[in-house]
């Protein structure tokens, strides 16, 4: 039997562009798949065609045991969306929007009325709730564009980015209202750029790629497709990276990757903690001073990377918080590095 979300072989074309090549889909009910992918890798496109809002040219596609292409409107009423650009009506406050999307889901004017104030409260809009959304900031209208696509609580939801601009607490809160709906039963697509957000919500994982599935499964199965540990070193003097990446060359399974800001490399291996006291010898026998080395597990964004070719854009920044550090210059970082060097030119 079809999960709550179903696709099967969805194309899309923009002119030349194959937005989606073929996208096959199936989530079981009450749980959360991930989609992840690069920009324009075609997750709002999928996403878009699962809840009417673009036809697709081929494919079929079923949503609560509805079919897209031939009853759009039953769908429409089965499942809440929040899209990647915030709608919000700018003129109406934070309350009045909420309340005006329960009038128009046919609630009582009560239940609308408490139930906006329950989600104001949620999402620490309740200083703000007698505003117009005009004034809110652009997180502030993030926030009441997913309490909206919550006022009634659909059993299929799709959330399109949904923590992209969220401060690390909002997005905290909005973790926990997923995982409380997810507990209740709804099924939830969620695309999103922060690898440790689809860890920890999602029960499987597609990557797409040109609009393509390039892989799927779950967080652990797709950690163990990119093979093994990973060991860290990160060297006391920028000058020994190049001997660094040396020894670890030949101990690695892999091309070492070197991160000159940090002064961390890192190479995936096999072979556990006896290597890594080899690697610490080896290091010490030619005298390059170490201020950290460890053995560490895949992570998502090396799943991304290998699968890729690079880091997913949006996790750079966030995953330098996290501590934990992509294994590659991310393009945020590169094209920092190029304006640089063109302001060193122009000097
Ligand atoms: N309305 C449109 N007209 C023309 N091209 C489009 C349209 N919508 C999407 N595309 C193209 O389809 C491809 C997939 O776009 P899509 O928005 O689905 O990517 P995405 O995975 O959501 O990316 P992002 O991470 O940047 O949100 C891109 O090449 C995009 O330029
Ligand atoms: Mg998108």
């Amino acid at each position: 039997m079809p999960g709550a979300i179903y696709a099967e072989g969805l194309v899309k074309t923009f002119g030349d562009v194959r937005a989606l090549d073929g996208v096959d889909l199936d989530v079981p009910e009450g749980t959360v798949l991930g989609l992840l992918g690069p920009n324009g890798a075609g997750k709002t496109t999928a996403v878009r065609c699962l809840t009417t809002l673009l036809q697709p040219d081929s494919g079929r596609a079923v949503v609560a045991g509805i079919d897209v292409l031939k009853h759009p409107n039953e769908v429409r009423r089965s499942i809440g969306l929040s899209g990647q650009f915030a709608a919000v009506d700018e003129y109406l406050t934070g309350r009045e929007n909420l309340q005006m999307v329960g009038q128009l889901y046919q609630m009582r004017a009560k239940a609308a009325k408490a139930r906006a104030a329950e989600l104001l409260e949620r999402f620490n809009l309740t200083d703000a709730a007698d505003r117009p959304a005009k004034t809110y900031s652009g997180g502030m209208r993030r926030r009441l564009d997913l309490a909206a696509a919550l006022v009634v609580s659909p059993p299929v939801m799709f959330m399109d980015e949904p923590t992209t601009g969220l401060d690390p607490r909002n997005r905290q809160a909005l973790w926990e209202v997923i995982e409380e709906l997810v507990s209740g039963g709804t099924t939830l697509l969620l695309t999103t750029q922060y690898l440790e957000e689809a860890d920890r919500l999602a029960h499987d994982i597609c990557v797409v790629d040109h609009g393509r599935v390039i892989a799927r499964g779950t967080a652990d199965q797709l950690k163990a497709q990119t093979g093994g540990e990973r060991v860290e070193v990160v060297v006391h003097e920028p000058e020994e990276i190049t001997p660094a990446s040396e020894v670890l060359r030949g101990f690695g399974k892999g091309e070492v990757a070197a991160e000159s800001h940090t002064r961390k490399l890192t190479v995936p291996v096999t072979g556990g903690a006896k290597l890594l006291a080899e690697i610490i010898r080896e290091l010490d026998t030619r005298g390059i001073a170490i201020d950290d080395i460890g053995l560490r597990r895949p992570t998502l964004d090396d799943v991304f990377i290998s699968l890729t070719g690079h880091a997913a854009e949006d996790a750079v920044g966030d995953n330098g918080e996290e501590g934990e550090g992509t294994t590659t210059p991310g393009r945020a970082q590169k094209a920092q590095n190029a304006q640089n060097a063109e302001k060193e030119a122009a000097k």
